[in-house]
């Protein structure tokens, strides 16, 4: 029997596919930019990064009665890309304590079977395995810090394996240079561990 072992640079230098995208479209999301930032962090870290915007997919409410009728297409291309990243980073605004009603409707549409489609008769499959890095900002004193609580038993019940380390951003309309990049260095010390632990974890996943 033959091991092939792999060597400390080609490790370090195989790219992540990683998926980055904010649980917010308003124009001047916070959360939208600690995405951007996340994925500059990323991106340095040699990660192969994919910015995912939300307002670009035509998604309705989810209601079951629509989703007989089809599936919407956009829900199938979530999904594609979802499942085609092996890693993710999610930048979760939170509202009453909780995540977004976007990223909830998001998650149920991704996570539903299509009908009749054997290739997504699996709800988990854009889920199952994929490492997932949570962060948040908030303008409040918590960063939105709940909403993370409240995501990571959603994802864990989808098989995603949820990276330890987080991040809530407070103060985050005092937090941004004029280059959309975090100001203060504690808070790019903090966002960097989560994408550096995101990023170790799918490299072990990869072996
Ligand atoms: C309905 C609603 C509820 C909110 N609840 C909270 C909250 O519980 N905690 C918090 O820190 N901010 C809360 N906020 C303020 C948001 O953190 C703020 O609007 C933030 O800018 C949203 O994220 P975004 O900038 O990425 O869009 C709430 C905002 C809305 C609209």
């Amino acid at each position: 029997m033959t091991h092939r072992f792999m060597g400390h640079n080609e490790q370090m230098t195989t790219p992540i596919p990683l998926l980055v995208f904010a649980g917010s479209t308003r124009a001047q999301s916070w959360n939208r930019q600690l995405a951007g930032a996340v994925a500059d962090i990323a991106a340095a870290e040699g990660a192969q990064v994919t910015r995912l915007e939300l307002a670009d997919f035509d998604v309705p409410l989810y209601n079951a009665d629509l989703e007989a009728t089809g599936t919407p297409a956009d829900v199938v291309r979530l999904k594609e890309i979802f499942h085609a990243h092996p890693a993710w980073l999610i930048c979760s605004p939170e509202y009453n304590g909780s995540y977004t009603a976007l990223l909830k409707n998001t998650i149920d549409w991704v996570s539903s079977p299509v009908k009749g489609d054997p290739l997504w008769a699996s709800g988990s499959k854009p889920f199952a395995g994929k490492v997932v890095g949570l962060l948040s900002a908030s303008p409040g004193a918590l960063g939105g810090l709940r909403s993370l609580s409240h995501l990571t038993p959603l994802l864990m019940n989808l098989q995603c394996w949820v990276a330890p380390r987080q991040f809530a951003l407070a103060k985050a309309h005092e937090a941004f240079d004029p280059d959309g990049q975090l100001s203060v260095e504690a808070s790019r010390t903090q966002a960097h561990a989560v994408v550096e632990q995101v990023l170790w974890a799918a490299r072990q996943f990869q072996r």
